[in-house]
């Protein structure tokens, strides 16, 4: 089994309010809340230099705060135009109330 990194506390991840973290060796990543299930993706939407925390939850979708783009929370899969380039997900993993992804 390969470690696993700490990203932040499951508590402090509020449904419709996407955290941002930057933990050591990763690109920025934005932690989600949907329906009891925590996600996690590249935190930078693959059409320009904005942070998808910075836009707007709905649902199991985040809305770029630029131009109206939008991806799946749950596969990282380009979900609006202009985002065609899907974000990267990362498996999660809650452990001891902690939200975590693999290291490798
Ligand atoms: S920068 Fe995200 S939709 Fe354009």
């Amino acid at each position: 089994m390969s470690d696993l990194i700490i990203l932040c506390k499951a508590e402090d991840v509020k449904e419709e309010a996407p955290l941002a973290v930057n933990p050591d060796g990763f690109p920025g990543l934005a932690v989600y809340l949907h329906e009891d299930e925590y996600f996690v993706s590249d935190n930078l939407c693959t059409h320009g230099m904005a942070m998808l925390t910075d836009g707007y939850q709905d649902g199991d979708e985040i809305e770029c705060p630029f131009h109206g783009g939008a991806f799946s929370i749950k596969t990282g899969e380009a979900t609006s135009f202009p985002c065609q380039i899907p974000i990267k997900t990362y498996p999660v993993s809650v452990v001891d109330g902690n939200i975590c992804i693999s290291a490798a």
